[in-house]
Order: structure tokens, then sequence, then C-alpha cells
């Protein structure tokens, strides 16, 4: 009885935290973590999210049961100060085989799931697989497309329903590919492959990060995978296999300015120069907030900025062709910047203002980034930006 009004007494002072508590709950609904591995959308995730479940209810299990016995033990034989000294264990072989054999067994219980597992994700998938290069750079993500001759860089667009085999590598320091709601983590070395697979249930945006330490901006060395319906994935290849360079035109000489409207984003997009099948089906300039029209090949900003990528060195580092970019340039493929939802490897949204603070200095937005301070000027940012935004 006298244990009963203390516990009351204990919940009454509590009482006013009790809506803090709920609030916090709420903020831990999973809509705020997009970037969870408790959210499975692929066969892979799903293995060790099914590991990770089974366990975590096992432990539950032997939580509660020891706990339980804990608590049980301590209010039925608690002490008092008449008591003589209660009979001594030490040594019981019972006892000692009892607590070795029970953990033992749950050990071996979790390790058969484990190793099953182990072996499935390691497993090299075969049939009608989508290939895909990875290489990691300090700090951003190439992408390339050994099948569909294309390049790109922080987003990779996969279709949904479709295996992706994903081989691996760095161009400096150890990094890890890790999209934690398509796969695991998987380390990628230098001068060794390492390989890594899943198929996507379902479109949509997905972030993913670098997971081991790679250098000062390890944190800003994020990605997006862009699941797509198969149609929209090969929508977006034969467009990509169209970008290049949109040399600046003539004003008089210009066609009327041609641009689509896609249903996903609502954005304008700029017509690809050839017509090819399945134009404005792509999803491109999705993520931004921005969605005006991007500036025309014969806007004076754009002929403007498309000088200022040659004369600012852009052009040593950056290729604007998706197919057979020079190799060895160490910037990030630009063909489909203008479509990105962020720049800086998901660093910052990918907007008209901070595309400009970026090419100004990005040095101030990405301490210790490979890409120096230019000397561009606002205005010739602006032009840049133009230039840029156009290619998507
Ligand atoms: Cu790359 Cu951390």
């Amino acid at each position: 009885m006298l244990l009963r009004t203390d516990v009351f007494r204990h919940l009454r002072r509590w009482a006013p935290v009790l809506p803090l508590l709920v609030l916090l709950a709420g903020a831990c609904s999973p809509d705020h973590y997009p970037q969870t591995a408790l959210r499975p959308l692929s066969d892979f995730a799903k293995i060790g999210d099914d590991i990770q479940t089974k366990t975590f209810y096992w432990a539950l299990g032997v939580f509660v049961l020891v706990e339980g016995a804990l608590l049980y033990a301590v209010f039925r034989f608690r002490g008092r100060p008449t008591d003589a000294e209660p009979r001594q264990i030490h040594g019981n072989t019972v006892v000692e085989i009892i607590w070795t054999v029970i953990p033992a067994l749950i050990l071996a219980a979790i390790a058969v799931p484990t190793v099953k597992g182990i072996f499935q994700t390691s497993a090299i998938p075969t049939g009608d697989v989508l290939n895909v290069q990875v290489v990691g750079h300090q700090w951003w993500w190439e992408f390339r497309y050994p099948d569909l001759n294309i390049t790109t860089a922080n987003e990779l667009h996969i279709p949904v329903g479709q295996t992706v085999s994903l081989r691996m590598g760095t161009a400096d320091v150890v990094h890890s590919f890790w999209p934690p709601r398509l796969a695991g983590k998987r380390d990628v070395f230098p001068n060794r492959e390492t390989r890594l697979w899943f198929k996507a249930e379902a479109a949509g945006e997905y972030p993913g990060q670098c997971g081991e330490f790679c250098g000062i901006q390890h944190g800003r060395m994020a990605f997006r995978v862009r699941a797509q319906t198969p149609e929209e994935f090969q929508a977006w290849a034969a467009h990509m296999q169209t970008l290049g360079p949109k040399p600046a035109k003539a004003a008089e000489a210009a066609p009327p300015a041609e641009s689509v409207r896609t249903a996903s984003a609502g954005a304008a997009v700029q017509a690809p120069q050839k017509p090819e099948p399945g134009k404005g089906a792509q999803p491109t300039a999705a993520g931004r907030d921005s969605a005006a029209a991007p500036a025309q090949p014969q806007d004076p900003a754009y002929a403007a900025g498309e000088k200022l990528f040659a004369a600012k060195g852009c052009i040593g580092c950056h290729s604007l062709n998706a197919v057979d970019p020079p190799k060895g340039l160490i910037g990030p493929n630009l063909a489909n910047v203008g479509a990105r939802s962020y720049i800086g490897a998901g660093s910052f949204k990918n907007t008209d203002e901070n595309l400009a603070r970026w090419i100004q200095n990005p040095q101030a937005l990405k301490v210790g980034v490979l890409m120096p301070n230019l000397g561009v000027t606002p205005a010739e940012a602006k032009s840049l930006v133009a230039y840029l935004r156009a290619h998507q």
C-alpha cells in the first residue's frame, strides 16, 4: 500500500512533463528523417531491416524477462536492517552453466539470419541488371552508366523494379556509399572494386550519404537516388544521351524559344536540341525552388556565361558532356546541373541564388572543397548561372 501511494505521488509530480514527452515522441516520426534505414524500400534494404527487427524483438523479450526478474527480486527479497546475511551461492556450477548457455543460444539464433543475410547481400546479381559505376571523390559522387554511355554526378537515376548493379571505387581516399532506404553501407577503396546491388520498390527521391570519414567535408558528401518508373528512366537516359554544351546562338537566327512543361514538376525545361523519343517525360528541375524557365541560348546572359565558363577556367575541371566526357576531369560532370535538386554534393538547394553564391565563393560554402575562388563578380556569376541553368 505504501508502495502504491509512493508511485502515484511520483506520477503526479511528472504529469506536467507528459505533454512534452508526447511532443518529443511526435518529433521521432520517420517523416522527419528521410535518411533512415528503418523504412526500407528495396530487397537489399529489407534483408538488413528484417535482421534488425528480429533482433530487436528478441532483445525486447530478453529485456522484459531480465528486468522483470530483477524488479521481482528487488521488491520480493529486499533487505531489512534486522536481516541476517543471506545464503551465499558463489561458485554454483548449475547457475553458471545456465547463464552461459542461454546467451550462447541467443547469439547463435541471431547468427543464423545474420550469416544468411551476409551471403545474400554479398552475392553478385545476374540477369537483367542496370550496371552503374560509382566513383567516390573528395567530396562528391560520380555515376557512370557504361551500357548507356552516360556520366553524371551526385544524383543517381535508377528505374524502379530493376536490379541496379553497382561497381564501386574511389579516385582518392576511402569513402562509403550509403543510400539508407535502399541499401546498407559499402566502402569504396582505391585500386579495389566493391559491389553493391538493390532493386528499388517505389519511385521517389532518396537521400544518401558518404558513411566513412574522408576529410573535412565528409559531412557534405551526400547524394540523391532518384528512382523513376522504367518509362521515365528510359526517357531520362535518352535525354541524357543528347546532352553536351549548348552553344550560344545569334538572336536573329534563333528559333522560337521552345520549352516543355513536365507533369511531375510543372517546371519549364529547355527542350533538347535534337528531337528524341520521350522528351519531356524526365522530371528535370523537380527539386528546385525556382522553377522559372532557364535562359535560352540566344539570351545575352547565356552567351556571356558560355564565354566565362571557358575564360574562368571552369571548363578545365567540369565537362558539360554527359556522353564521353574527357577523362581525368576532377570536378563533377555538369551536363544536367540545371536539373539537379542540390549543388555541392547534396549541400545546398539548387536555386539560382545558391548557385551564384557557390560560383563566387565555393570556399565560403564548403571549406576545403577543391574548387578555388575564381574571382567571379556578382554580374559574372549571374551569367554563369544563366548558362548552367540551361544545361538540364
Ligand atoms: Cu566521402 Cu566521407
